[in-house]
This record gives structure tokens, C-alpha cells and sequence, in this order.
């Protein structure tokens, strides 16, 4: 048995995870760096002062989620940690998008005028990716002691919140904050389910961070924004089905 904690983090090659990835690392832990491009993982893996090993991981490819399970039961035997962070904010290329400004390539995502193929892109990577990759983990979470899964979520996702007319995300809420309020529907839904056996499952917002994602929009650095995901990847016990901003404030479902 692998002495370390071992911590597999979706889509660790950049971003809000490789902050994640990094800072489990110099908590110790052996960090498991998903990545859909291996060759990038890697690159992700040897800027990691600690135990890093790059995996490659399409969290919307099941053949991918099956192969890096396999390896992770074959090389570690179990997974203390699963930080679902892959995601997307829009299939099409920024460029492509129609609109001049960020806020309106942004609004080209709501829910009148989006593509069911741009949807369904979307939702297979934040939903349904997450969804399969907790499915494939679970054998393996079930080996580890204290066992937690992280869902990178977005406060945008919060239905309480866009329901209310002064929110300032509101006017946004489109494909992708419908895939984070499913992806926080699914939090709790597994919470739930795996409540008996002591596996935790929380959902976080990281705010509103400068990455890929947003065109580098955002307003917060990464190591801001991976700070909740760690505080709940580290917790040993603890809550189970929360859903909490970067300051580990709850948000409103
Ligand atoms: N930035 C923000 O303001 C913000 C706010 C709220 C929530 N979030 C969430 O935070 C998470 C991380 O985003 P980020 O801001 O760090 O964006 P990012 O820099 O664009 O990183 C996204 C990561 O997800 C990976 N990814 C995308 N599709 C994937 C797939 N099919 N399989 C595996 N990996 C895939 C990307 O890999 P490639 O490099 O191969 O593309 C990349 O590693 C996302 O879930 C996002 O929704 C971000």
C-alpha cells in the first residue's frame, strides 16, 4: 500500500487544477495530474515541486476514464482525493463566437439561442464527464480511509442566485451555468447516495478567475481560486453534499 495520500485531479495540466495539483504536492500528497493531453500532463508534472505523475485523462471518453482507473488501482491500490476539475465554458473557439465583446460572446451561451450541439458538448464534459469519472473512482475511493470528491463548480451555477433580479451574473446564464447548476445537482445527488459509506462529496466556486476559460477575464489569481477545492481536498472528515465559495462561504443552491 502506497504510503502517501494519492489525489487524481481532472484537467490538472493548466489553471485553477495545476494550482490545485501543486499545492496537494507540497501538502504531500502524490498527485495524479489528469490530463486529456499527455504530452501536457507531463510538461504540468515536472513544474511540480513533490510526488507528480502525469496521467492522461478525456474526462468524455469513457475508453480514457476506464484505462486511467485501471493504471491508478495498478500503480496505488486506492484514491484518497478526486477533484473533478475539468471543464469547459464553450465548445466554440472564442473567436468563433458571435458577438465583439466578452459579455456578448458570453450571452451567445443563453438558453434561447444556444445550440443543442454546443449543450450537449458542454454537458458532456462538466456534467456527464464529472459523472463518469466519480463512477470509475468509486472502486477506488473505496480503498482510502477518508475518502472526498471535490466538484469544481461556479457560482454561477446557483439557481437562488440567478432567480434573483440584482444578480450580477444573471444576465450571463446560459449553456454553461445550466451545466454547473446540473453538476451541483449531481453534488448532492451523490452525497446522498454515498452518505453511508463515508465518502464526501462537495461542490466549490473559485470565483471569478483570470484563465483559459474566460479569455482571462477574470479577476482573481488561480492560487485564490483552487483555495476551497484544497481546503476540502485535505479535510480528513467533515461535511459531506456543501456547496462553498473560495472563502469557504456557502453559496445558495
Ligand atoms: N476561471 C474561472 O473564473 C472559473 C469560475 C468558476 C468555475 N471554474 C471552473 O474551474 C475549472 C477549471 O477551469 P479553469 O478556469 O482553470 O480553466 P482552464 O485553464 O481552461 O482549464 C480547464 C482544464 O480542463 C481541461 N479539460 C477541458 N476539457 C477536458 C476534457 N474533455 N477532458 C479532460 N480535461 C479537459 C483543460 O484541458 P486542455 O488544456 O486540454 O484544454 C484544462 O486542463 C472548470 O471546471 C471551470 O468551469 C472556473
Amino acid at each position: 500500500m502506497h504510503d502517501n495520500q494519492i489525489a487524481l485531479i481532472t484537467g490538472a495540466n493548466k489553471g485553477i487544477g495545476l494550482t490545485i495539483a501543486k499545492n496537494l504536492a507540497e501538502h504531500g500528497l502524490t498527485v495524479l495530474v489528469g490530463s486529456r493531453d499527455l504530452a501536457n500532463g507531463e510538461t504540468a508534472a515536472q513544474g511540480i515541486d513533490g510526488d507528480a505523475h502525469a496521467i492522461q485523462l478525456d474526462v468524455t471518453d469513457q475508453a480514457s476514464i476506464t484505462a486511467a482507473a485501471d493504471r491508478v488501482r495498478d500503480e496505488f491500490g486506492r484514491l484518497d482525493v478526486l477533484v473533478n476539475n475539468a471543464g469547459i465554458s464553450h465548445a466554440t473557439p472564442w473567436e468563433e463566437m458571435p458577438g465583439n465583446t466578452f459579455e456578448e460572446r458570453a450571452q451567445s451561451g443563453q438558453l434561447s439561442k444556444v445550440s443543442l450541439d454546443e449543450l450537449r458538448e458542454i454537458f458532456d464534459t462538466n456534467v456527464f464527464g464529472a459523472l463518469a469519472v466519480t463512477h470509475a473512482a468509486l472502486p477506488l475511493l473505496r480503498e482510502s480511509p477518508s475518502p472526498r470528491v471535490v466538484m469544481v463548480s461556479s457560482g454561477v451555477g446557483s439557481l437562488a442566485n440567478a432567480s434573483q433580479p440584482g444578480n450580477r451574473y444573471r444576465a450571463m446564464f446560459g449553456a454553461y451555468s445550466a451545466s454547473k447548476a446540473a453538476m451541483n445537482a449531481i453534488t448532492v445527488g451523490l452525497a446522498i447516495s454515498l452518505e453511508s459509506e463515508g465518502i464526501r462529496v462537495n461542490a466549490i466556486s473559485p470565483g471569478f478567475v483570470a484563465t483559459d476559460l474566460n479569455n482571462h477575464r477574470g479577476v482573481l489569481p488561480v492560487e485564490e481560486g483552487g483555495k476551497d477545492a484544497i481546503r476540502l481536498a485535505l479535510q480528513e472528515g467533515g461535511p459531506t453534499g456543501t456547496f462553498t465559495d473560495q472563502d469557504g462561504e456557502t453559496i445558495p443552491w
